[in-house]
């Protein structure tokens, strides 16, 4: 009672205040020895990626004795927390994510160590991950500031891509386990398996190679990635191109830093680490700008690598948003995705290639329509369906961007990826665009004028049931008598009059050139 007894108050006060000191120690005693922390407030969880980085999710939490409610804040939204409880220094919560019309049950378990929570985060299908939750300001968790933009003003063509881009990327098959061994590994394969010599030339790392910027604010690459410059070296000792990702909003889709404001200096390291290529997936920007804005904030990152000097293939990705055919030359995009993410099944990869048709005549040398990266390879389709695949993107004219592992292919998958006669149709250097030529119940034909007057038509079969497709010459604006050559059988069929047909297996495909 030191405070009470050397204190100069006035002797009523100091009444006052003893009083108050005793009541609130009555108070405190009357409050049960299990008393816990109340968890009430905003937290920030940070989960290690095992690459240096960290993963962030927020919490907004209302504690009611033992019940806790409120919100998770992730990179893929405000998710409400289903279950929580808090007791005994425990914490459980739960909530759903709904992605592609599917429910993912995620769970957080944690106990508390002094003011912080030790977590483990359960994602279905996934090992369980660890991590330390603290106390954080709500604006945390908020997005930084728009950026002032650029007037629209069209970005010079950097005369690349005169044929669709073709090359390999991380993503489809290695996610965020994509590092500086597997991409030499894919550069030393596509040398090794003749893939070089038909035309694939770009090796290009995906979303997960980042560190966090720099003091001075330059990009730096994580653990993964020890020597940006020397991983590009290697892989143009080989003949070939490299290819980065990042995005215009503070963080990329796999919540990794991207280059917002920081455009220009991420734009020049990339130039100077020797890169030739740049993805630019949209992801958190759409937190800040809107959908109108996209085509300043692409040119702003148009503009920037015109000004490296060095060559660098500028890929937008921003899911088809805002029709982006219309402006994506405009900005300086070689290429623009029209399309969600694709996945290894046919479902997705049927949904995304036979909705391409209409936008086709877009594309054009130096700037392509891309329906995304090739799943071939990856053991999701049967090789009918690949087939199908290889044939409709090719059709389209769209990029040719490996996604399977290069070092492990099999013969079939190589025979899928390396057909040099439906590689030639999408290199074809007219790039005229693809045409419905007709459509009945599951069964479709499509063709494209190539050079030399030759057309190339896919007769594609969608049902679950093989089935005989045919095409009449007059229907591909043709007559009399044609040489026919089957793509996939590398055959040719000799000279044949009026029409065409073929039994066609189920999701499969029959491509053959007509030629007068
Ligand atoms: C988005 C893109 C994908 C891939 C991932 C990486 O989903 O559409 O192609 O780049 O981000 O996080």
């Amino acid at each position: 009672m030191q405070l009470a007894t050397h204190s100069r108050r006035p002797e009523s006060r100091q009444t006052l205040y003893r009083l108050l000191l005793a009541s609130s120690l009555l108070l405190l005693s009357a409050v049960p020895v299990t008393a816990q922390t109340d968890l009430t407030g905003f937290w920030v969880l940070r989960l290690p990626t095992g690459d240096g980085n960290y993963h962030e999710a927020f919490f907004d939490l209302k504690q009611a004795g033992e019940k806790v409610t409120g919100k998770v804040l992730t990179g893929f939204g405000e998710l409400p927390i289903s279950e929580g409880t808090f007791s005994n220094g425990k914490l459980h919560l739960a909530t759903t994510l709904r992605f592609e019309n599917q429910e993912h049950h995620i769970s957080y378990d944690g106990a508390m160590q002094g003011e912080k929570i030790s977590m483990t985060v359960q994602f279905p299908g996934r090992e369980p991950r660890a991590g330390i939750a603290e106390r954080t300001k709500p604006e945390a968790a908020l997005p930084p500031p728009r950026l002032p933009l650029p007037a629209l003003q069209d970005v010079p063509d950097n005369g690349l891509a005169r044929t669709p881009p073709m090359g390999w990327n991380s993503w489809n098959r290695f996610a965020g386990k994509v590092d500086d061994a597997a991409v030499r590994g894919m550069a030393d394969a596509m040398v090794a398996t003749g893939m070089k010599d038909l035309g694939y030339t770009y090796i290009n790392i995906d979303d997960t190679w980042q560190g966090p910027h720099d003091a001075q604010g330059n990009p730096t690459a994580n653990r993964k990635f020890p020597d940006m410059k020397a991983l590009a070296d290697y892989v143009h000792s080989k003949g070939l191109k490299i290819g980065i990702y990042s995005s215009p909003g503070p963080k990329t889709c796999a919540d990794y830093e991207g280059s917002y404001g920081r455009e220009e200096q991420d734009a020049k390291t990339y130039a100077a680490w020797g890169f030739d290529y740049l993805k630019y997936d949209w992801c958190s920007a759409g937190r800040i700008y809107k959908d109108e804005d996209m085509q300043a904030v692409y040119q702003k990152m148009g503009n920037a690598l015109l000004g490296t000097s060095r060559p660098i293939v500028l890929s937008l990705c921003q899911y088809g948003h805002a029709e982006v055919w219309k402006w994506g030359p405009k900005v300086g995009g070689n290429l623009w995705r029209t399309t969600g993410d694709i996945s290894d099944n046919w479902k997705s990869m049927e949904s995304i290639g036979f909705s391409q048709f209409d936008i086709a005549s877009y594309a054009r040398p130096g700037h392509w329509n891309d329906p995304d990266m090739l799943e071939v390879g990856n053991g999701g389709m049967t090789n009918d369906e690949y087939r199908t695949h290889m044939s409709l993107w090719s059709l389209l004219a769209a990029p040719l961007l490996a996604g399977n592992d290069l070092r492990t292919m099999s013969d079939e998958t190589k025979s899928i990826l390396m057909n040099r006669e439906v590689i030639a149709i999408d290199q074809d250097p007219d790039a005229k665009p693809v045409k419905k030529i007709s459509e009945q119940g599951s069964t479709l034909v499509v063709a494209r004028p190539l050079k030399d007057n030759t057309v190339a038509v896919g007769l594609f079969n969608r049902g679950d049931t093989a089935t005989t497709i045919a095409t009449h010459w007059a229907d591909l604006g043709l007559q009399g008598t044609l040489k026919v050559r089957d793509l996939w059988a590398h055959q040719d069929l000799g000279a044949i009059a009026d029409q065409f047909s073929a039994t066609v297996p189920s999701h499969g495909v029959v491509m053959i050139t007509v030629k007068p």
